[in-house]
C-alpha cells in the first residue's frame, strides 16, 4: 500500500472532545488537512468558536459542538448530532482533560504543606477524575453504538507519560487519573476487539498548551520541566498529530490496546 492509503483519514468522520486548544485542535487541524469531516467538541463555547474561526481561516471547515464530558446526556446528543451529520463516527479523539493541580514539592523543591496527601483536598481529586476518567469512559460509551452500528471504529485516548512514572510537580490525583485511562484502554480494547474497534492510547509529556493556565507556555517553567526530559524540551501540541494519523488510519489496522509515548524520553529517567 502506498504511504499516502496507508495513512488516510479522508472522508472519515472525526470527533475529537477537548477540540478548542492544545492537543485537540492540533488534532482537528490535522485531520481536516487531511481530508477528514471533523466535529470539535468542547465545554468552552468562546474557545470553540476561536478555533473553528482560526481553522476557517486556514480554509478549513470544521463542525463544532459545545459540551461538557462529564454530562452524560450533553456529551452522547453532541457524538449523535455528530454522527447524524456526518454519517456515523470513525474516529473519536476522546482528548478532553484538566490539571489536579500542582505536585508534592513546589519548583524550589521545598514542600507546600496545601499539596501534601493528608491536606489534599477531595474537591481536587474528584473534579479530575470525573473530567480525565469518567469524562472519558461517557465519551467513549456515546460512540461506541454508532461504531459497533457501523462495524468498525478507532478510539484514541489522550493519557499521559504520568499514567507510568511518578510525579512531584504535577498533582496526584491527575497521576492516578491517568494510570486509570491506561487500563481503562486495555480492558476497552479487549471488550472492543470483536466488534472491529481499536482502542488505544497517545500518551504525552509537559506541553505548551492551555492546561494548568497554560504554565507550559511561561518558558521559565518549560525550561525547569525540559531538565527532566531527555529531548530537553517540551511538547508541542503538534507533537501528537502522527501518532494520531498512526492509530485513526489503515496503519494501525491489527493494533490495539497500546500506547504511544509522545514524551521526549520523559520516562525513560533522568536527563542528562
Ligand atoms: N499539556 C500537557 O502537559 C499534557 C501532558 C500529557 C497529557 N495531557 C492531556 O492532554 C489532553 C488535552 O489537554 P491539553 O494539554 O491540550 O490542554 P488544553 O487546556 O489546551 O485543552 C484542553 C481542552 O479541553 C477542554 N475541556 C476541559 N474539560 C472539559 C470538559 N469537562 N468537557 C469538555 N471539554 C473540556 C478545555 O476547555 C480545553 O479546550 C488532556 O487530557 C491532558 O490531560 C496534557
Amino acid at each position: 500500500m502506498k504511504i499516502d492509503q496507508l495513512f488516510s483519514v479522508s472522508g472519515k468522520s472525526a470527533v475529537i472532545t477537548g477540540g478548542a486548544s492544545g492537543f485537540g485542535l492540533a488534532a482537528g487541524r490535522a485531520l481536516a488537512m487531511n481530508g477528514a469531516d471533523v466535529t470539535l467538541i468542547d465545554m468552552n463555547a468562546d474557545a470553540l468558536a476561536a478555533a473553528a474561526k482560526s481553522l476557517a481561516d486556514d480554509g478549513l471547515t470544521v463542525a463544532t459542538a459545545v459540551a461538557d464530558v462529564t454530562g452524560k446526556e450533553a456529551i452522547r446528543k453532541a457524538i449523535d448530532d455528530a454522527a447524524a451529520c456526518c454519517g456515523g463516527i470513525d474516529i473519536l479523539f476522546a482528548n478532553a482533560g484538566i490539571s489536579g493541580g500542582p505536585g508534592f514539592l513546589q519548583t524550589d523543591g521545598s514542600r507546600n504543606p496545601a499539596t501534601q496527601i493528608e491536606n489534599q483536598s477531595n474537591e481536587v481529586w474528584e473534579k479530575v477524575l470525573d473530567v480525565n476518567v469518567m469524562g472519558i469512559v461517557k465519551t467513549i460509551q456515546s460512540a461506541v453504538p454508532h461504531m459497533k452500528k457501523q462495524g468498525h471504529g478507532r478510539i484514541v485516548v489522550t493519557s499521559s507519560c504520568s499514567a507510568t512514572k511518578t510525579e512531584v510537580f504535577v498533582g496526584s490525583g491527575y497521576v492516578i487519573s491517568k494510570a486509570a485511562l491506561g487500563h481503562l484502554v486495555r480492558q476497552l480494547a479487549h471488550e472492543l476487539a470483536a466488534f472491529n474497534i481499536t482502542v488505544n492510547a497517545i500518551s504525552p509529556g509537559p506541553a505548551a498548551t492551555n492546561i494548568a493556565g497554560g504554565r507550559m507556555k511561561d518558558p521559565e517553567a518549560a525550561k525547569l520541566f525540559s531538565r527532566y526530559i531527555p529531548m530537553h524540551r517540551v511538547a508541542q501540541p503538534e507533537d501528537v498529530v502522527g501518532a494520531l494519523l498512526f492509530f485513526a488510519s489503515p496503519a494501525s489496522a491489527y493494533v490495539t490496546g497500546a500506547e504511544i509515548l509522545v514524551d521526549g524520553g520523559a520516562v525513560l529517567g533522568i536527563a542528562d
